[in-house]
């Protein structure tokens, strides 16, 4: 089994639920568990419902063996800086003579991507730590997690030529020299990155059983094969299961043609997570998601068409 679990969709589908209670069924397990996030507006103190002020520890302690990391965006800024920062600036700061503050803010705002990329290559820095035995990642929505999982392969891409580029600037012999190793050791960390998200990641991707989000599934699809990904499972969420009113019997016949589609479309695992007649927030609650989602009850398939 892999030990880092991704969770991707579309905005609202139940990501960052579903990461939870996954986070809390391996906890429970006995596995030291991290649950962190690539959202930049990430929710997962609120799901929780940790308390802000009382709990400012990174990672934070959830319960027993679970821990929560979020990466907000100034920090990203901040650990980038640390990581690579000065690295970069060594190159840049050979041919343009700039600050260093400025040029961060210029790097990080020009750039977002290589942000993307770092983070990635911090969540495979955890794994390979072996500080914990699962790390389970919610994200952003699949737009923007698109874009990070694409980064290493372009910045990879966007490196093979740099040698000659930079080769043909007015650098001094040293300034080149410099160039050259910084650029080797960008392509190594992109490689690894690469393999990392092919080799140590399950993907998991949430939908509901509606035409928007059932048509961006496609999409999804093909830009994780482009990536050399692929998607282990798939969990339809905010299914009518109980449907006790002419109101919720037509919501799950609308659900039901939307489910079929997915079932007859794509051959991976998939798995039903019912609708909840309540918000789902505090550990309790999670819980009963938690029981559901890996509950043979709930396998794949439990519609025959
Ligand atoms: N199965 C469900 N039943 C009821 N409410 C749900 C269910 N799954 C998610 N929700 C609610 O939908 C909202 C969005 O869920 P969330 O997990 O934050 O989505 P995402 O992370 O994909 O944006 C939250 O208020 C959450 O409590
Ligand atoms: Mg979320």
């Amino acid at each position: 089994m892999k030990d880092t679990i991704m969770f991707c969709g579309k905005g609202g589908v139940g990501k960052t639920t579903c990461a939870a209670a996954t986070a809390l069924h391996y906890a429970a397990e006995g596995k030291e568990t991290l649950i962190i996030s690539t959202d930049l507006t990430p929710s997962l103190r609120d799901i929780f419902e940790l308390d802000n002020a009382a709990n400012k520890e990174k990672p934070a302690r959830i319960t027993k063996g679970l821990y929560l990391n979020e990466i907000g965006s100034e920090e990203v800024k901040e650990l980038w800086d640390n990581k690579f920062g000065a690295e970069v600036y060594e190159v840049f700061s050979s041919f343009v003579d700039i600050g260093y503050e400025v040029f961060i803010d210029f790097v990080a705002s020009m750039l977002p991507g290589i942000r993307d990329e770092f983070m990635v290559d911090y969540i495979r820095e955890l794994s390979e730590s072996g500080r914990y035995e699962q790390i389970v990642w919610d994200t952003a929505p699949a737009g923007q997690t698109l874009g990070l999982l694409r980064m290493p392969s372009i910045v990879n891409a966007h490196l093979k030529p740099a040698p000659r580029i930079y080769a043909t600037l007015k650098t001094t012999g040293r300034g080149r020299h410099s160039i050259q190793r910084v650029i080797k050791g960008w392509e190594e960390l992109s490689s690894k990155d690469i393999d990392f998200l092919k080799n140590e990641v399950e993907f998991n991707l949430v939908t509901i059983a509606e035409a928007l989000a059932v048509r961006q599934l496609d999409g999804i699809f093909s830009e994780f094969h482009s990536h050399g990904l692929n998607i282990d499972h798939i969990i339809i969420n905010q299914v009518v299961t109980e449907p006790d009113s002419s109101f919720l019997q037509s919501k799950a016949s609308m659900q039901q043609s939307y489910i079929s589609e997915i079932v007859t479309r794509y051959r991976q695992n998939q798995r039903i997570l019912p609708l909840f007649p309540y918000e789902i927030k505090g550990i309790a609650k999670l819980k009963e998601v938690e029981r559901m989602l890996f509950s043979n009850d709930y396998s794949s398939r439990p519609y025959p068409p």
